[in-house]
């Protein structure tokens, strides 16, 4: 979507995966989704460094609202026992750390968890709404709506948003609805849009999306670009089930992709391990390259992956620079859940730039490899379920 909005992948947190649904204060006063839980988080964005690495936008996911619109002016209610402040409050003081809002809506009857009204028959009053909230990001869901409805929905809830003039985000949830997405009209309306299943604190769920976009990739690199990416979900980095390799892995390939970096995780538990991984500089300055072109996987050799991304900068002789990460997906036959060595040509990667690369470890800045050709053999070791993650950067001179 041309609307000058979210020209690299947005970057911020999202309750969904880690809190759910969870809506009673009572017996889970830290876990529901409240304006605490809010709050909690928008200062640990910011009093962690995340925010100064990029993650800007915290966004509020399903469940917050009451049950019925106000019986006069029909506008959305947010829950009175879990937002006593309201919502424009909550947005003021999510601005004032300098942060940006977004929220959850459907597009059709009712949001997913059958939690409050969707958007269905009020378009205009719920824009003007999350207009006057201040909300900056919106991501619309796709629930209770017939097929038929859901493609006008929307468009026309994407009109409606840019006629109250506050430039919002527009994140869609329309293709993962649709048996044969039409990617022309959703990149033309929706700023990001969600292509694939629900992510789950699983590295197993990391890898079926891996799989779910290098099924479709040709297509998710044609249509990805600054204004409108594709969205694997969000990144579950910080929780139970991933382990360090994992979390790595998710973190590269996501950025590979291009996709936007969404945190779902308790920000207060998050180890420092893997806060470090989530605040990775190289890896950011990756994930927002002003090129924005999504990268894929361009070779698959057994349990190994090669999934490569054109970046800035490029040299004198147009070249560009690339970020390559080689996963191991961990099903090598005579030896599941191995390290496993790799070793390529670059000429057989596509790296072709006469004057060669020079390789800078990712994950390791420290770690600089030297100077490497087309015709050179490149050497890495990966853990299982794990990733090593490479900037080849093409060299300037002979
Ligand atoms: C389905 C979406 O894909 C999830 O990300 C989340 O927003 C839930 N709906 C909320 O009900």
């Amino acid at each position: 979507l041309e609307n000058g909005l979210a020209r690299t992948p947005p970057m911020g947190w999202m309750p969904w995966e880690r809190f759910r649904c969870i809506t009673d204060c009572v017996k889970f006063p830290r876990d529901c989704v409240s304006e605490v839980l809010f709050k909690r988080t928008a200062d640990l964005l910011v009093s962690e460094g995340y925010a100064d690495v990029g993650y800007k936008f915290l966004i509020i996911d399903d469940c917050w609202m009451e049950k019925y619109r106000d019986s006069i002016t029909r506008k959305l209610l947010p829950s009175r026992d879990r937002f006593p402040s309201g919502l424009k409050h909550l947005s003021d003081y999510i601005h004032e750390r300098g942060l940006k809002f977004g929220l959850y809506h459907d597009v059709g009857k009712f949001t997913c968890m059958f939690q409050g009204p969707g958007a269905e028959g009020y378009f205009k009053v719920d824009t003007q709404t999350f207009a006057e909230w201040g909300v900056d990001y919106v991501k619309l869901d796709g629930c209770f709506t017939e097929n038929e409805k859901m493609d006008d929905g929307y468009r026309e809830f994407g009109r409606a948003l840019n006629e109250t003039g506050r430039p919002m985000v527009y994140s869609c949830s329309w293709p993962f609805y649709k048996s044969q997405p039409n990617y022309d009209d959703i990149a033309q309306h929706c700023n990001l849009w969600r292509f694939g299943p629900d992510v789950t604190d699983s590295p197993w769920s990391v890898l079926d999306i891996m799989n779910h976009y290098r099924r479709h990739q040709n297509t998710f690199e044609r249509y990805g670009g600054p204004g409108h990416w594709n969205d694997p979900d969000m990144l579950v980095l910080g929780n139970y089930r991933l382990s360090y390799d994992a979390s790595r892995l998710q973190l590269a390939i996501w950025t590979i992709m291009a996709a936007p970096l969404i945190m779902t995780n308790d920000l207060e538990t998050v180890r420092p391990e893997i806060k470090e991984l989530l605040q990775n500089r190289h890896i950011i300055a990756i994930s927002q390259d002003p090129s924005g072109t999504p990268g894929k996987c361009v070779l698959v050799d057994e349990n190994v992956q090669v999934w490569v991304r054109p970046v800035t900068p490029l040299n004198a002789l147009g070249q560009y620079s690339y970020a390559v990460a080689f996963v191991n997906t961990g099903d090598f036959p005579s030896c599941p859940l191995c390290p496993q060595t790799f070793q390529i040509k670059l000429d057989d990667l596509k790296l072709e730039n006469p004057t060669g690369y020079l390789v800078l470890n990712l994950f390791n800045a420290s770690e600089t490899l030297g100077r490497f050709k087309g015709k050179d053999v490149f050497t890495t070791r990966i853990n299982p379920v794990g990733v090593t993650f490479y900037k080849f950067t093409a060299a300037a001179f002979y």
